[in-house]
């Protein structure tokens, strides 16, 4: 075998496939236009430790995206409750009381291992977050199971509300079943990505390039100089 195919193997079986999609990750957001940052605005918050710069960040990247949406009415889909930490700020930002806010979980943990963090990591049992909001409705189950059937009446919602969707589902898998079946019932939203150095920057880059969908980034955050949090649109190929 060739030198360089006997090297491509060694390094393929030595190391983790997460450990490679870092890779690919790091070179795309910064090669691949369709997920560079470049041209969004950097959302900094003061501090050193995660929870002050990532989770501070993501607050005001949350605010500031909100602010150019204005006070009219929404349609938010976020795709990762968990405890429901997003969705408790996000009906806060938006107090139209015709804006509908829907939140999809298993609420029982991620379908697979997620960079070694266990299935059950997220669980909370079935359990749905105290919102006491009439806007907010819970759905419960894997995405590819809830979402088909709720998309008609979600399209007629969107037909008078701006469509905004979290997408904090961490994992590949997820986020790209997510845009690729939300695609053919919303082709031009805002974005919110939680997770933006993981899974989710490759689900976006793959998606574009099989569907040929525009992206704009607004607003992005940096974790180690690694982006956490990122805001755009997205509009049709
Ligand atoms: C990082 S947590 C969400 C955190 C929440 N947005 C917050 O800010 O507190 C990710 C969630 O995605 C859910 N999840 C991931 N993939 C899923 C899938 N395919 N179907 C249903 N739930 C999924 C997990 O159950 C988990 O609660």
């Amino acid at each position: 075998m060739p030198l360089k195919a006997t090297l491509k193997q060694a390094l393929g079986s030595l190391a983790s496939i997460d450990f490679l999609e870092k890779l690919t990750e790091y070179s795309l957001r910064q090669k691949a236009p369709s997920v560079s940052l470049a041209a969004s605005e950097e959302v900094a918050a003061p501090g050193t430790t995660w929870v002050e710069v990532a989770d501070g960040g993501r607050r005001k990247l949350w605010r500031k995206t909100f602010d150019r949406i204005g006070a009219r009415d929404i349609l938010l889909l976020e795709f990762g409750v968990f405890k429901g930490d997003s969705m408790r700020e996000f009906v806060n930002l938006n107090t139209s009381p015709d804006s509908r806010f829907f939140g999809f979980d298993s609420f029982e943990g991620l379908p697979e291992v997620w960079r070694g963090t266990s299935r059950e990591h997220f669980s909370v049992h079935g359990q749905f977050p105290d919102i006491a909001d009439s806007r907010v409705r819970f759905v419960k189950g894997w995405f590819n199971k809830t979402l088909e059937p709720m998309l008609d009446e979600l399209a007629e919602l969107a037909k008078t509300r701006q469509v905004i969707v979290h997408f904090d589902a961490d994992l590949y898998s997820s986020s790209l079943y997510l845009l690729f079946t939300l695609y053919r019932h919303f082709p031009d939203y805002v974005f919110i990505f939680d997770e933006f150095d993981g899974h989710e920057t490759r689900a976006l880059y793959n998606f574009v390039q099989a569907t040929g969908a525009g992206t704009e980034f607004f607003h992005h955050v940096l974790w180690q100089g690694c982006p956490t949090s990122v805001s755009g649109r997205l509009t049709a190929g």
